[in-house]
């Protein structure tokens, strides 16, 4: 009604989006009377369409050798998607070596739950290096990531941000998000805690790594390993190294993080998993001579025993090309 729309102006000019440079600011015609439907009637879920049986379904047959990641994100997004009240946020935090799977799960995650996938204008994708590069901005910075994910939930509470590379994060930047992270949150009637973030990083990679390779020592399954051990490290790795986006962070400190989710290294079959997988998504018949070439050509580390591919599988899509 015009009553609401008069009503609604002052929050709009509240809201400084443009001064992030993101690059899909001002999609998707923002300013819609549904959308302000949507946060204030709460009924609305915007773009969300979550599929979690589609998405279980996908993790099964694609993602390699992650059990503790396709458990750990399933079992969070069940608890929480269908919850139309929720207590808090829900907020993932991978962590992994290169080319383990997370930016993959992450984009599976976004393509299952909003009906326009990754182009949806509810997704928000966050890159240090493109939208935080300079030191001396961080104050600046700071603002500007405040008021863009308060504009955001203003619009729809069914948001997702994604933050992807956080260890190339400034130190301090990301603890301006820590009122959205908790319970507290619910404002002129938008609900602040339907929102869901996840936080990408190689920090822990190491610790993991380690891990697994003791456990591979011993020769145990790597299924058998144990998570509660992985969190603990991991935490404490990203809280006491300022390169990994957490350094001190209040968030650890206030265990926002309502889900670790450890990135385990990817063996030689795993890495021939993700041959076959590009073969696939070629049309590729799954060739052995090629799944075997490939595979091989990738670095193993350590040293001594070669057990992990030093890059996961990230290199696989570019290099199968040489092996046809
Ligand atoms: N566990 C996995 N199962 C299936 N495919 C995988 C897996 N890990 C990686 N891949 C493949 O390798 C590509 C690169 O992986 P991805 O970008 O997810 O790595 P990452 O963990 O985000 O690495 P980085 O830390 O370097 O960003 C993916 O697009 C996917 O095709
Ligand atoms: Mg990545």
């Amino acid at each position: 009604s015009a009553m609401t729309r008069g009503g609604l102006l002052p929050a709009l000019v509240l809201l400084p989006l443009l001064s992030l440079p993101l690059g899909r600011v001002g999609a998707g015609a923002p300013w819609e009377q549904s959308a302000w439907h949507c946060s204030f009637s709460g009924a609305c879920e915007c773009d969300f369409r979550p599929d979690l049986s589609g998405l279980e379904c996908d993790l099964a047959i694609n993602l390699v050798g992650q059990h503790l990641a396709r458990e750990l994100v399933m079992k969070g997004l069940k608890a929480f998607v269908h919850n139309h009240n929720p207590e808090k946020p829900l907020v993932f935090s991978f962590h992994g070596w290169t080319g383990t799977g997370k930016t993959y799960v992450s984009s599976l995650v976004i393509h299952y739950l909003f009906h326009s996938g990754s182009h949806s204008s509810y997704v928000h994708h966050f890159s240090p290096v493109l939208h935080f590069p300079h030191a001396e901005q961080i104050e600046q910075y700071k603002d500007n990531l405040k008021n863009w994910i308060q504009g955001n939930l203003t619009r729809c509470g069914r948001s997702l941000f994604l933050f992807d590379e956080m260890d190339k994060m400034h130190p301090g930047l990301i603890d301006v998000i820590i009122p959205f992270l908790g319970p507290s949150w619910v404002v002129f009637g938008t609900n602040y805690r339907k929102a869901i973030f996840i936080f990408i990083s190689n920090a822990g990679g190491e610790q993991i790594n380690q891990m697994t390779l003791n456990l591979w020592r011993a020769r145990k399954d790597r299924e058998e390993i144990s998570f509660k051990d992985l969190e603990a490290s991991i935490l404490e790795a990203v809280f006491e190294n300022p390169q990994s986006g957490f350094w001190k962070s209040g968030i650890i400190e206030q265990q926002l993080i309502d889900y670790l989710v450890p990135f385990l290294p990817l063996k030689q079959h795993h890495v021939k998993q993700c041959v076959r997988n590009e073969l696939a998504s070629r049309g590729l018949q799954p060739q052995p001579e090629v799944v075997q070439a490939v595979a091989e050509s990738i670095p193993y580390f350590p040293e001594e025993e070669k057990v992990f591919s030093l890059t996961g599988c990230k290199t696989v899509a570019s290099r199968v090309p040489f092996f046809l």
